[in-house]
């Protein structure tokens, strides 16, 4: 356990006193004033509707919210509106077609330059392109692809025609798409040859294969050509996109939706081991978005070159990469690949080469920056960057004043920005310009969004303590449902208090009353801002016929926030299998779900620690996982189980 922290435990943040004041130039000329906050305040549905001016609908919507079947909301009702009219159409048509909406910088250092009026036409003839396929309203399609222009291409395809997408990551496992296409029952899958990671082509379609051998309802896959690797080719099935996207009109005329009309399904791990489809939909979604973008990333459509490095395959690209910046006719960076290839100064030698002036990225990835040394970005020119911001999980002060001294050059703002797969939009942030930044803080509630930190009654806790994260009003671009399960909607969010999103966050308020998230609560992990379930894993490790019993916890980890640490029963018959069984069992694992769940640290046992009713308390393996004294054990029903895995744990180390 090489890599274990000896961090400061998280709230030891609280004694964390810099801070750092906006800077007066950048305050001047900021998006977001501090008036916003009474502002919202005041009448929050009247706040909600200005705000929808930002879209442009074909029909003006009669009511801001209807919550009278809460939970289940209905924002800016009557309203309709197409999602890529608004991404797209509206800007060419107000003569900004020539805008660069992407510079796409791929991993081999191929280049494009796609300009709003190119980006319409490809996004016309892929739409035309489903159509053509049979693809109609209300359909699901599934895309599975790497980070290349097409994939923003495919997802405002489908929201012209309002077929929902589901996005799903390509580093997942032909099973976890397999489950995501079957859960949603998608009849068309979009996919590449592959894409290329860290320095060579790292195929994607033979796991669409294996994952459609049982799918029967998908009737056709479209396949951009990228790497150029082989591919098996299901005749009747497979077209290549160039050719069959390539062939259609450039024209299309989109259609309006109503306001909740699906815009996509987004799955997430939850504490069960079957994942949620997050459904958002389209008006409250748009307005959300390109709001927070605006507000949060101060963005100036003329100037800014805005990049958010992280995944389309996850919310923060879906809100971040294509609709909240392609709704404000923003210019954006799109890199490909891995940040290190093919030298550790990848990213900042891409935002010397665009002039960036915006960077949103995650904590692991500075936190990877930082171990690998200042000297690097210091070889760059990073002038451009004007404001910074993070997200997906805590970050550390250390990492936080890090990035803002050697990315930010000790000046621009940093905003720390809370949110989830769920809540489809930025919820609490420092509003760059107006609040004060404090290194490992969230700060406060958008202007329009209300939170609070309460106890195990649901009451709010005073400043200087800690609690549950809650939301408590709806929000536009909120999670409508869980798909296909509305019932696991309402227990998840909304039941564990009464009347108030349960976001499965613990929170605390310092003396300012500024919150602090903390990390879950719940049993899912935050392993380099990627969320994972402890049960899923469990349940992909105990599906090896090797395995009788698993018990899995997230131990945090100095670079990715937390790691998987496992502890298994082996069955009978595999006793005695060494270093090879737990090989197995990581493959196992990356193959169930896809490498980010793959554990760092596996460890055989011959027992696991249960209370007497037989539950796993995972508390005791969490703190054997990080090497710290293990807590109360007077529940336990064999108490010298704890010792004996704190023995093994130690001689693995
Ligand atoms: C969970 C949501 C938001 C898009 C990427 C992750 C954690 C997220 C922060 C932050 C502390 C954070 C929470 C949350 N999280 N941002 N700024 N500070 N924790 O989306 O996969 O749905 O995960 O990420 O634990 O619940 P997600």
């Amino acid at each position: 356990m090489s890599e274990s922290s000896s961090e400061p435990t998280l709230s030891n943040l609280l004694h964390e006193t810099r801070h750092f004041d906006p800077p007066a130039e950048f305050a001047a000329a900021a998006n977001a004033t501090a008036d916003l906050y009474a502002e919202a305040e005041a009448d929050p549905e009247a706040f909600w509707a200005k705000q929808a001016e930002r879209i442009t609908w074909e029909t003006p919507f009669e009511q801001v919210l209807d919550w009278s079947k809460a939970p289940f909301a209905k924002w800016y009702v009557g309203g309709k509106l197409n999602a890529a009219y608004n991404c797209l159409d509206r800007h060419v048509e107000a003569g900004n077609g020539d805008r660069v909406a992407y510079y796409f910088e791929g991993e081999p250092g191929d280049t494009r330059t796609i300009t709003y009026a190119q980006l319409k036409d490809e996004v016309c003839q892929a739409a035309n392109a489903l159509i053509e396929l049979g693809v109609r309203t209300g359909d699901r399609v599934a895309i599975y692809m790497p980070m290349i222009p097409e994939t923003v291409v495919a997802m405002l395809a489908c929201a012209r025609i309002g077929a929902p997408h589901t996005v799903v990551f390509g580093g997942f496992s032909a099973t976890a798409l397999r489950d995501r296409i079957v859960d949603c029952q998608a009849g068309i899958v979009i996919t590449s040859d592959g894409g290329n990671r860290k320095g060579k082509p790292s195929a994607l379609k033979p796991a669409v294969d294996e994952a459609l051998a049982e799918c029967p309802d998908v009737r056709n896959v479209l396949v951009v050509k990228r790497t150029g690797q082989d591919v098996d080719w299901t005749e009747g099935r497979d077209l290549w996109w160039d050719d069959f996207v390539g062939k259609q009109s450039t024209e299309h005329t989109p259609e309006a939706f109503d306001s909740e009309h699906p815009l996509y399904v987004m799955y997430t791990s939850g504490t069960t081991g079957k994942p949620k489809g997050i459904l958002h939909t389209t008006g409250g979604y748009l307005v959300g978005t390109s709001y927070t973008h605006w507000a949060v990333f101060d963005i100036k459509p003329e100037t800014d070159v805005y990049w958010t490095a992280a995944d389309i395959g996850w919310v923060t690209g879906h809100s971040y990469i294509v609709y909240g910046p392609l709704a404000n006719g923003t210019t954006s960076v799109m890199y490909e690949g891995t940040p290190d290839t093919p030298h550790p100064g990848r990213w900042w030698e891409i935002i010397a080469k665009y002039r960036a002036t915006i960077l949103y990225c995650a904590p692991t990835a500075i936190r990877t920056f930082m171990k690998i040394g200042a000297e690097v970005p210091a070889q760059h020119d990073l002038t451009s960057l004007r404001l910074i911001g993070s997200v997906g999980e805590p970050i550390n002060p250390e990492a936080y004043v890090w990035y803002r001294d050697n990315i930010g050059g000790g000046k621009t703002p940093v905003v720390d920005t809370w949110w989830q797969t769920e809540t489809g939009m930025i919820m609490i942030s420092p509003l760059p310009g107006v609040t004060s930044g404090k290194p490992g803080s969230a700060m406060n509630p958008l202007p329009g969004v209300s939170a609070d930190v309460v106890d195990d009654a649901g009451d709010s806790v005073p400043n200087g303590s800690g609690g549950y994260l809650v939301l408590k009003r709806p929000w536009p671009a909120m999670l409508r449902t869980v798909w296909g399960d509305d019932q696991r909607y309402v227990d998840t969010y909304w039941s564990r208090f009464k009347d108030v999103y349960f976001a499965g966050d613990g929170a605390k308020r310092d003396e300012d009353g500024d919150i602090w998230v903390l990390g879950r609560v719940d049993d899912v992990m935050n392993v380099s801002g990627h969320r994972l379930s402890t049960t899923e894993i469990e349940s992909a490790l105990v599906s090896h016929p090797k395995v009788a019993e698993a018990a899995v916890v997230g131990a945090s980890d100095v670079t990715t926030g937390q790691a998987v640490v496992a502890f298994v029963i082996l069955r009978e018959s595999a006793q005695g299998g060494g270093d090879d069984v737990v090989d197995e069992l990581r493959k196992h694992v990356s193959s169930e779900i896809g490498a980010i769940a793959r554990p760092r640290n596996i460890l055989v046992v011959s027992e696991l620690p249960k209370t007497r009713s037989g539950k796993i308390m995972r508390r005791l393996l969490r703190d054997v996982a990080e090497h710290r004294e293990v807590g109360d054990v007077t529940t336990l029903a064999d108490s010298s189980v704890i010792g004996a895995i704190e023995q093994g744990m130690n001689a693995s180390s």
